[in-house]
């Protein structure tokens, strides 16, 4: 019985230890806005080549790919990544931007 509680007692530990991490997740809008950095840098540091997203405002960011998407310029890179997001989803990326360090 004593052996059961034990068992019973390490399970329940197990499960609260994959709720911790579940809870460490990364911050909103960074999964999202990590298909990003390839081009500007992780985090939105910049590369040197490509534009510095870091720090920018989200209003400026977000109105930057409202403005792509709605130009749906065929063949630019950046059509092609606005297009791909939703609205919602394009102001947890330009959120999350925003909120990183210049
Ligand atoms: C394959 C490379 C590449 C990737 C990936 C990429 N971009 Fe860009 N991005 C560019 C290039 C090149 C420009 C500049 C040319 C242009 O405006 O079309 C640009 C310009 C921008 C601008 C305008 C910046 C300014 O100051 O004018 C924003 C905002 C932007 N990208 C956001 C994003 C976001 C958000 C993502 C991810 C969803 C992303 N980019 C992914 C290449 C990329």
């Amino acid at each position: 019985m004593k052996t059961m509680i034990v068992i019973t007692l390490a399970a329940l530990g197990a499960t609260s230890a994959a709720a911790q991490q579940a809870s460490s997740s990364p911050p909103p809008g960074r999964l999202l806005a990590s298909n990003c950095f390839q081009c500007h840098g992780t985090d939105g540091r910049g590369d040197g080549t490509f534009d510095r997203l870091a720090g920018k405002s989200a209003s400026d960011i977000y109105g930057d790919l409202r403005e792509m998407k709605a130009e749906n310029k065929r063949g630019e890179i950046m059509t092609i990544h606005a297009l791909g997001y939703t609205d919602a989803q394009l102001r947890a990326i330009a959120e999350y931007f925003s909120k990183q360090p210049r």
